[in-house]
């Protein structure tokens, strides 16, 4: 068995004391994720939910996908992530991350892997921080375990963590509960605790959905920073092909399973060649998805 890479990669928000250059990334680089043909039954109804969906990811790259409610894509990202609930599962195709074949991976192993090597935002955030806890504390404990930080420092790097984020007032932030945080400000804690262990892969599963159009531009432009700083390799599921067209530069098109629709970004939201894809395009023409494109690809 391959052992597991722990590389970090390098760049502002990867602590100030290494001073080399982010990643070098490009479609080149060998990926860090890799999705072969990847299909997921529930095997309590015997439904079979997702049909081979194949993606490679690079450092610094993103992968989008997109769809309607229901067609598989969360599920995607959590076999990813190996947290599958309890009666799905992969009943073929294979999963890398860095290399490793996920299939083979202990539950020990897996703890290593999350947060270090890959980290992921889902759209609830409430439920991923315990509304007990001040949320700069529980980062500050991800900080202590995954990287060996003593109190002190776990603090200081959270709250630089939380400014990097873009949280105007991190001390303030560090000392507060969920409930007083703002949808937003919750996304940001959110993305800086799945950043905190400086993964090389950061799953956004409709991780702006809830956020008004406004505050969803902020997080964007936060996570296309992440990915040009520090070399990060994102997947950006949304409904939203606008944040699509944004961030991604390869989009899977999803529909009951089954992807319909597969390539680089501008070739498939400029000459979409699925009915399903020029459907979703007529939908959001309303929404100003234009305004992502430049005017000379526009065909
Ligand atoms: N925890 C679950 N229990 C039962 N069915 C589920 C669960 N999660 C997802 N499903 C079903 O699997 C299919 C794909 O879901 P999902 O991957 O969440 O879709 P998407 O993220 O594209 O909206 C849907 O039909 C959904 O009802
Ligand atoms: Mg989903």
């Amino acid at each position: 068995m391959t052992t597991l890479s722990h590389k970090t990669v390098p760049g502002p928000l990867r602590g100030s004391t290494r001073g080399e250059p982010a990643a070098a990334a490009g479609p080149t680089a060998p990926p860090v994720l890799s999705v072969r043909d990847l299909h997921i039954t529930d095997h309590v109804t015997g439904r079979r939910i997702v049909h081979g969906v194949s993606f490679d990811l690079v450092p610094g790259r993103t992968v989008g996908i997109v769809g309607e409610s229901g067609s598989g894509k969360t599920l995607t990202c959590r076999a990813a992530l190996g947290i599958l609930p309890p009666h799905f599962e992969i009943t073929s195709g294979l999963v890398e991350i860095a290399g490793t074949d996920i299939a083979a991976l202990t539950p020990r192993q897996w703890t290593a892997l999350r947060g270090a090597t890959i980290g992921a935002v889902f759209q609830d955030p409430a439920s991923y921080l315990n509304p007990s806890i001040r949320v700069g504390p529980q980062i500050a404990e991800v900080l202590r375990v995954k990287k060996r930080l003593g109190r002190r420092e776990a603090r200081r790097r959270t709250i630089e963590l939380l400014r990097a984020v873009h949280l105007r007032d991190p001390d303030l932030v560090y000392g507060q509960y969920t409930h007083e945080l703002s949808g937003g400000m919750l996304q940001r804690v959110l993305i800086a605790a799945a950043i905190c262990a400086d993964p090389r892969i950061l799953i956004a599963d409709e991780a702006t959905t809830a956020l008004d159009v406004t505050v969803q531009a902020e997080i964007l432009d936060l996570l296309a920073d992440l990915r040009e700083s520090a070399g990060l390799a994102l997947v950006v599921v949304s409904h939203d092909l606008a944040v699509v067209a944004q961030l991604c530069d390869e989009v899977l098109v999803m529909r009951q399973g089954h992807v319909v629709e597969q390539g680089p970004t501008r070739t498939v939201l400029h000459r979409p060649r699925h009915e399903y894809t020029r459907l979703l395009i007529a939908e959001h023409e309303q929404y100003g998805l234009d305004t992502f494109l430049a005017p000379q690809e526009v065909s």
